[in-house]
């Protein structure tokens, strides 16, 4: 059942994290891979289950230990991804496709689907998926990574690497093409938060600490190993010291929330904050209402379960400045 979030790491210095406890393994046929490099990567070498299927304390874990994300920011994820994709009940989230090793679903209206499913959490623009009304949103799209050269104007690989102006830049020109060309393009929170943030992620993670003491600055080849092998670099250190919620930033955020009506046509969402203050809070309440209404009407176990795992996607937060809300009661 739901249990309250494991505590953070304590030990947050550098290390290596490609050791011999963590080799890398292939997928073997059944194992599930999804539309996170970071999660992917874990499960590769065994800080994840490798059958990708997983509890969210074991996920709020891994990713402290395999990369140092730091605890706010991945129980805030974690959460904000479980209560719509994972399994109340069995407290298990595959993270890619929906599937029966999650254990027995509760009624439908509730999904229970895996990080694949599409607007529960994961969304467009992605930059090395598609998005869902175009093609396929979990799987490295080799088109996608090589043309990010092209529509940067030759400025994201410059010289075989990564900078933060490049990946910027990259993530404009993945909304401006979802905005021309996806009449289902959905901008809004969490997926406008996450879309920005994890424009950073691959130069906060991806980076080895040695290289990263000097510049944020990704090599294609090390790029290429997480985001489509699902593999660390030989020798591959984590990061020195965490980067969480204080520490996460929007490369130029240009756009507004919105969504597309019609190709070419996008709308501005008023309702939605973006990153002009209370952005967390607004996205805590947006998976709420959600969660409650794939469950509008769960008994007990399945409702104790709710409760709790509300509580914890809560407690990441920190000190907000929102109130907490009870959908499920208390
Ligand atoms: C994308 C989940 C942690 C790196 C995603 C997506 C999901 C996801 C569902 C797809 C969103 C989309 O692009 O539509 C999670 C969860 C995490 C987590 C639940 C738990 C804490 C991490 C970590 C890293 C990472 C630790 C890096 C080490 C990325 C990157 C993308 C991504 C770079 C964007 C991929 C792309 O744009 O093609 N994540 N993630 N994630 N994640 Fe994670
Ligand atoms: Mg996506």
């Amino acid at each position: 059942g739901a249990q309250p979030p494991p505590p953070a790491i304590n030990d947050t210095s550098s290390k290596l994290v490609f050791d011999d406890a963590h080799p890398y393994e292939p997928a073997r046929p059944g194992d599930i891979r999804g539309p996170c490099p970071g999660l992917n990567t874990l499960a590769s070498h065994g800080y994840l289950d490798r059958s990708g299927i997983a509890t969210p304390g074991e996920i709020i874990t891994a990713v402290q230990e395999g990369f140092n994300m730091g605890w706010d920011l991945a129980a805030f994820v974690t959460y904000a991804a479980f209560v719509v994709d994972g399994n109340h009940l069995t407290n298990l989230l595959s993270i890619g496709e929906k599937t029966p090793e999650t254990g027995p679903d509760a009624p439908a209206p509730a999904i229970i689907g895996g990080l694949n499913t599409h607007g529960a959490f994961e969304g467009d623009a992605s930059t090395t998926r598609d998005d869902f009304a175009l093609g396929n949103n979990f799987l490295f799209n080799e088109t996608l990574f090589d043309q990010v050269s092209i529509s940067s104007g030759d400025r994201l690989w410059v010289n075989g690497t990564l900078d933060i102006t490049s990946a910027a830049v990259h993530r404009h020109n993945r909304i401006l093409d979802s905005m021309a060309r996806n009449p289902n393009f959905t901008f809004t929170t969490p997926r406008y938060l996450t879309a920005y943030a994890e424009t950073t992620f691959p130069l906060a993670f991806f980076v080895s600490h040695q290289k990263s003491d000097t510049s944020l600055s990704l090599g294609l080849d090390d790029a290429r190993s997480f985001l489509q092998n699902n593999k660390f670099p030989d020798g591959f250190y984590r990061r020195n010291g965490s980067y969480g919620l204080t520490e996460v930033f929007a490369p130029f955020p240009d756009v507004l929330p919105g969504k597309n009506e019609g190709v070419g046509n996008y709308v501005v969402d008023p309702e939605d904050p973006g990153f002009n203050g209370g952005g967390l809070c607004y996205a805590y309440y947006k998976q709420s209402n959600l969660t409650l209404a794939m469950y509008p009407d769960p008994t007990d176990e399945l409702r104790t379960a709710l409760q709790q795992n509300m509580a914890s996607f809560y407690s990441a937060l920190g000190d907000p400045t929102c109130e907490e809300v009870f959908p499920f009661g208390q």
